[in-house]
């Protein structure tokens, strides 16, 4: 395995592999990788000749008082697995290469209306963030396939929205969430939840299950499985931000006529920040 620490020869790699017409796929990370980056990364390999893994923890998607400063870093741990996931190579680049302006002055892409919904409502900014540092990687990897995990549904729409709005010739390849035995969706901030959180954290699998089944049924109003669900999370000592179901496409409230669902949740548990969804496909579409 290969790693670039900078632009100029992460270009020069790519370069190299494109001239001799291989395809390359990316897989952008923070680091601190699970199985869930790992299903990413081993199916990059499968559709594409070369996969890039990129690690960098994007300050610029974190707010205020957010877990920037102690998000989890395990970069031994990291390398050892992407060796033996066989990756191609390592793009870990320093703040200053990817902001050359410093964080505060530079330039920003902002998704309309996507980015400022259900996380982007209690976390302004953020998809901005994420958008930002996204494009910067596109644009200097131009790979074929871009890989994300579900787990971040809004994230992946927000993304697909500006390789759409932008012309970007990259396709965007989202992966189903990877869960824990009792279906905790695995993610970099579970390791801030202590052993009696972490069984706690079930729940939200759970009610996002029961929830997707009442939602599947069409007995009850969407907002009484949505009312329902929240008070789940909050009598079991989570502060859940939302619970919702939403159109897939365009994850504004479903209502009469759609068929193609996906319902959301974000919810603190102690000092994280949990969120996960499930889609939920109906055989015919909601009624009036
Ligand atoms: O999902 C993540 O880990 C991050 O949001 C991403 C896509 C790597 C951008 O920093």
């Amino acid at each position: 395995m290969d790693t670039s620490f900078d632009l100029k020869s992460l270009r020069e790699r790519v370069q190299r592999w494109k001239s001799a017409g291989l395809t390359v796929a990316l897989v952008p990370t923070m680091g601190n990788l699970h199985e869930g980056h790992i299903s990413l990364l081993s199916r990059a390999r499968e559709i594409a000749d070369r996969t890039v893994v990129s690690i960098f923890v994007n300050p610029i998607q974190f707010g205020k008082g957010e877990d920037y400063e102690n998000y989890p870093s395990t970069l031994d741990d990291d390398l050892n697995k992407l060796e033996r996931a066989g990756l191609d190579l390592l793009f870990a680049p320093n703040l200053s290469e990817l902001y050359p302006a410093g964080t505060e002055e530079d330039t920003r892409v902002t998704v309309p209306a996507l980015s400022d919904i259900l996380c982007g409502e209690y976390r302004p900014g953020h998809f901005s963030g994420v958008a930002t540092v996204v494009i910067k990687l596109l644009t200097n990897v131009q790979p074929d396939y871009a890989l994300f995990g579900e787990k971040d549904y809004q994230q992946v729409q927000v993304i697909r929205r500006m390789v759409r709005d932008l012309l970007v010739p990259t396709e965007i390849v989202a992966m189903p969430i990877i869960r824990e035995a009792d279906g905790l969706a695995m993610s970099s901030r579970n390791s801030y939840l202590d052993s009696e959180q972490r069984d706690t954290a079930a729940l939200i699998f759970q009610t996002l299950t029961a929830a997707a089944a009442l939602v599947r049924e069409q007995s009850r109003a969407l907002a009484d499985i949505e009312a329902e669900a929240t008070r789940t999370l909050a009598a079991a000592g989570m502060r859940p931000e939302y619970f919702s179901v939403r159109r897939q496409d365009d994850l504004l409230p479903a209502g009469a006529g759609d068929q193609n669902l996906i319902v959301l949740v974000a919810a603190w548990l102690g000092s994280a920040r949990l969120i996960d969804n499930i889609r939920v496909d109906l055989d015919r579409p909601i009624k009036d």
